[in-house]
């Protein structure tokens, strides 16, 4: 069997790549997570008693319990996921942003070297780093990020997320660190942490609550389905090549508007009790530095992997949507402890 750490496994992503690699039966998974307010023990509730799956509540930047936890598990390959990861909180307070994603990622990172160093330099391990299409910056109408495009990230997340790319390129090119780069799009689908734009619209919309568009809305992401981001991240860990980049994208640009009137014309067919929820949507104060354009051209890596998106986006946002109004369960508790509503990143500081 495959011995895999997952940090961040408590999240949105690591807890879709926990629950793909435990239910496979070729992985036991040591999920490493400090289960920070945005965090969810209840995603990891099918893996939790299973005997392939280890969870340890840590902080990635305490490098004794790296060390330790690194020592003891020997891993075959560190998929790296834990972060800070939401742009409007770094930009109200940017300082869990650079522990995390800088000093928590280079503790990471030296504490892996020194253990795969000490291991005798195994061929197959893999250090997996996972980043974010936004240390690429804004793009204008056309065109699309490819894995030669300029590092130039506008928010502190994402400038966070850049040097942490920057370490890991840095590790592989000096100490031959078998180290992987992916950056991929935005990412959506069951299990995200309701301050982000599409589990934000959907709950507010349920419960007749205004729906906050930045500026115009006509801002643009490209979205793919969490579980395609997953098989990506496998299918590279698999077949990537060591100290290569993959970018992971899913042919779905959408502008913010677009998305939000689509959830609202699905929630007046399903929930019709605050139709129409177009009369919901409220355009507030755009986010300081908001980036207008983010696409990926995922043809390199679809060659190099054979990886390529499985969910068209509609097909997605409507079982997103669905699966929404189908989990109270799962939000209801995180909504009522720390989601108040408040609306974060209006650059209060500046
Ligand atoms: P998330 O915020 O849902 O999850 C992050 C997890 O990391 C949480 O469980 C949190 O408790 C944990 N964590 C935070 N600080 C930690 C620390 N110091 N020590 C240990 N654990 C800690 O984020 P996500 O959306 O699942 O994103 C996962 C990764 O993918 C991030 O690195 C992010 O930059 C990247 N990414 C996300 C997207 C997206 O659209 N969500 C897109 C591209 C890349
Ligand atoms: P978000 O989900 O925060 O992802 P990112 O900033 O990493 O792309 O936001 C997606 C887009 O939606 C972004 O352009 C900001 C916008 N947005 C809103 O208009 N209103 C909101 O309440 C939120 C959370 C985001």
């Amino acid at each position: 069997m495959i011995k895999a750490v997952v940090t961040g496994g408590a999240g949105f992503i690591g807890s879709a790549l926990c629950r793909r690699l435990v239910g496979s039966g070729d992985y036991r998974v040591l999920n490493i997570d400090k289960l920070t307010e945005t965090s969810s023990e209840n995603s990891l509730a099918s893996v939790a008693g299973h005997q392939d799956y280890t969870f340890l509540q840590a902080d990635i930047c305490d490098r004794a319990v790296m060390a330790e936890a690194i020592a003891e598990f020997q891993p075959d390959v560190v998929f790296h996921l834990a972060a800070e990861s939401h742009v409007d909180r770094s930009i109200d307070g940017a300082a869990p942003f650079v522990m995390t994603n800088l000093v928590g990622t280079f503790t990471l990172l030296d504490a892996c070297l020194e253990e795969w160093v000490s291991r005798g330099r195994p061929d197959g391990f893999r250090f997996m780093h996972i980043s974010t299409d936004e240390v690429f910056g804004s793009l204008g109408p056309d065109g699309a990020f490819t894995p030669s495009s300029p590092y130039q990230p506008n928010s502190p997340y994402a400038a966070t997320k850049a040097g942490s790319d920057h370490l890991v390129r840095s590790w592989v090119k000096t100490h031959g660190f078998p180290a992987i780069i992916t950056n991929c799009s935005n990412n959506y689908g069951p299990y995200q942490f309701p301050e982000k734009l599409i589990p934000l619209m959907i709950l507010n919309g349920l419960h007749g609550k205004p729906l906050p568009v930045y500026g115009d809305g006509q801002q643009v992401r490209d979205w793919l389905h969490v579980d395609d981001h997953v098989a990506g991240l496998i299918a590279a860990y698999e077949r990537g090549e060591t100290g290569g980049t993959y970018l992971f994208g899913g042919r779905a640009e959408r502008t913010n508007m677009t998305i939000v009137e689509h959830i609202c014309a699905h929630l007046d067919r399903e929930k019709p009790e605050h139709a129409p929820h177009s009369g919901l949507i409220k355009h507030v104060a755009d986010r300081p530095g908001h980036d207008t354009r983010y696409a990926i051209d995922p043809s390199e890596t679809e060659r190099a992997l054979g990886w390529s998106p499985q969910h068209t986006f509609e097909a997605g946002i409507q079982a997103t949507i669905d699966w929404y109004l189908q989990n109270a369960d799962w939000w209801r508790p995180i909504r009522d402890k720390v989601y108040a509503g408040e609306r974060l990143g209006e650059g209060k500081t500046s």
